[in-house]
């Protein structure tokens, strides 16, 4: 039900949309010559696209943060969860219910009341789809722009070359995706791995992050290179009956936020050292704190494309 509203074809008809917020944000900062991407533009993006998707007031987006870091992130290996208030929940779902809109929400709602979904199973949807559909893209966007400034001759080559994004999205997937463990898996049957045999039943968490740089499987991994030929046989949306369920939208957000930096903000540049930049503590999702980045400002406004 939920898959439906995220395939290929409806993320396409968003893309207009996605442009639209994503130069609206650069806007607002782009004749200053200094930004802060993470908190101007990584996050808010991918936050306004959850809120119209789901028909959730914009006022509400800046909790979604705070509720997924708390979900997401471990502090010292001790991990902290707090999800956002169920009666929030609740009261956006009863809003809903009373006055449905054209929006995933009201969708979920009138499954409901159809009998398709219980209350706890739709509670369940929106809170995991608020959260999955953020902090991913906010990292996959953030890392994006580190991974390009950090390789000045690849940032010059995405300038030349507009067309390749698709392959830069792809490569930042595998270089420095922001999934760094995939869901847990368990054994259905005793399975052997090299010398180890994980029995039946027992948990398995795989770290994508390590297949990505496997010199087995990719050419001098440790190197960030839009060109390479085989980017996208990485696992940075898992694998299998999980496969991320908002993989076409979080490309393409990205392809539309990392284009637009690339070519509206001449000059990119971080505007600390790069091994001075906070990444949170947990192991699941890598994303930065901030990316506070210079740039030249441009002679005439952008807006367009
Ligand atoms: C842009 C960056 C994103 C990345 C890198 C990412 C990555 C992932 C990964 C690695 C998984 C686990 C898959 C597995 O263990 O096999 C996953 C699951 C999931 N993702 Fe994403 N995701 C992103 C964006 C999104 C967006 C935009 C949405 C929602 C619209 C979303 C919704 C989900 C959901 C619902 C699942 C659970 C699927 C299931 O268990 O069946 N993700 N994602």
């Amino acid at each position: 039900m939920v898959a439906g509203a995220f395939t290929a074809r409806r993320t396409e008809a968003m893309r207009g949309r996605v442009q639209k917020i994503t130069h609206d944000l650069i806007d607002a900062f782009a004749a200053r010559g200094s930004a802060e991407l993470v908190g101007e533009l990584a996050y808010p993006l991918p936050a306004i696209v959850m809120c119209e998707t789901f028909g959730i007031p914009l006022a509400d987006q800046g909790h979604f943060r705070q509720w997924t870091s708390n979900a997401v992130l471990a502090d010292d290996g001790q991990p902290v969860y707090a999800p956002p208030p169920d009666e929030y929940l609740r009261d956006l779902v009863a809003g809903k219910r009373a006055a449905p809109t054209d929006d995933l929400l009201s969708e979920l709602v009138a499954a409901e009341q159809a009998g398709q979904l219980s209350e706890t199973e739709l509670l369940s949807m929106l809170f995991l789809l608020i959260i999955a559909g953020h902090e991913n893209t906010v990292g996959l966007i953030a890392n994006g722009v580190l991974a390009l400034t950090a390789n000045p001759e690849q940032l010059a080559l995405l300038r030349e070359r507009p067309d390749m994004i698709e392959g830069v999205v792809e490569e930042v997937l595998r270089y420095d995706g922001p999934m760094e463990l995939a869901a847990w898996r368990f054994a259905a049957e005793p399975v052997t791995i090299g010398e180890t045999t994980i029995p039946a039943g027992e948990p398995v968490v795989i770290a994508l992050a390590a297949a990505h740089r496997d010199p087995d499987r990719f050419a001098d991994p440790d190197r960030f290179d839009i060109t390479r030929p085989d980017a996208g046989a990485h696992l940075g949306f898992g694998y299998g009956l999980h496969h991320c369920l908002g993989a076409a939208l979080g490309r393409m957000e990205a392809a539309v936020a990392l284009s637009a930096v690339v070519q509206r903000l001449p000059d990119l540049a971080p505007a600390v050292p790069i091994d001075q930049l906070e990444r949170g503590p947990g192991s699941i999702v890598r994303s930065l704190y901030e990316l506070p980045v210079t740039f030249t400002v441009a002679d005439s406004p952008g807006g367009a494309g």
